[in-house]
């Protein structure tokens, strides 16, 4: 009984002695020279001696999905696999949005930044990009059958990987997929 009330006394001080008043240190700690409470790290580019392949930014797995992200596997990297993908995105794909004025605006404010410079305020085709000489083909009319006859999915295709012959370039990296299928949304609104 003498004993352990010794020992709490004594207990008392050396718990006293962990604490200072620098809040910027923890005091001592147990262990901490073998970085049981620092872990090391490392930033996203720096090299790392731990992983196989030194890098510490690691690609995903393949086959991965991001949450709540549709995958969309229709790539091409040949005019007719770009075709056939092209056709088979309208086939398969469905504009997942409920058109409202929301979307539309989200549509307008996207398609004022990424599709009027070449096809026009009005969708006609006629943006300043082709009308100043400056791109040299032909930007097609959004709000003629031919576009329009055509299901969300092509569209939707052509916002994302660029147009069958690459003259429009791809703009699935700048664009969200939510904000191209609203674009696709403004198009229609644009056509009536
Ligand atoms: C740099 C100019 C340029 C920009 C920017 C651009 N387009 Fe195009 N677009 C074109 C040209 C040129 C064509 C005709 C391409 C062809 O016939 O291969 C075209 C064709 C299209 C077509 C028809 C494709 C087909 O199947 O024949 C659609 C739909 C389209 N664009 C939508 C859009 C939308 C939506 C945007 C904005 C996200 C956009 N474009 C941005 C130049 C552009």
């Amino acid at each position: 009984m003498k004993f352990i009330r010794l020992f709490s006394l004594l207990l008392i001080p050396l718990m006293l002695l962990a604490c200072n008043r620098s809040k910027d240190n923890p005091g001592y700690d147990y262990m901490g020279k073998h970085d049981m409470y620092y872990t090391k790290f490392y930033k996203a580019f720096s090299p790392n001696p731990v992983l196989r392949d030194s890098m510490t930014n690691q690609l995903p797995v393949e086959g991965t999905v991001a949450r709540c992200e549709m995958p969309f596997p229709y790539p091409g990297a040949t005019i007719a696999e770009r075709a056939a993908n092209q056709a088979k995105s309208g086939l398969e794909v469905q504009n997942p949005l409920v058109v409202n004025g929301e979307v539309l605006a989200n549509g307008k404010a996207h398609y004022d930044i990424f599709c009027i410079s070449c096809h026009g305020k009005n969708g006609k085709g006629d943006g300043y990009l082709f009308t100043s000489g400056l791109f040299p083909a032909k930007p097609t009319s959004l709000v003629e059958p031919y576009v329009q006859s055509k299901p969300d999915g092509e569209i939707f295709y052509v916002i994302t990987y660029g147009s069958i012959s690459g003259l429009m370039g791809p703009h699935g990296t700048q664009i969200q997929p939510k904000d191209r299928w609203s674009i696709i949304s403004y198009v229609r609104e644009l056509a009536n």
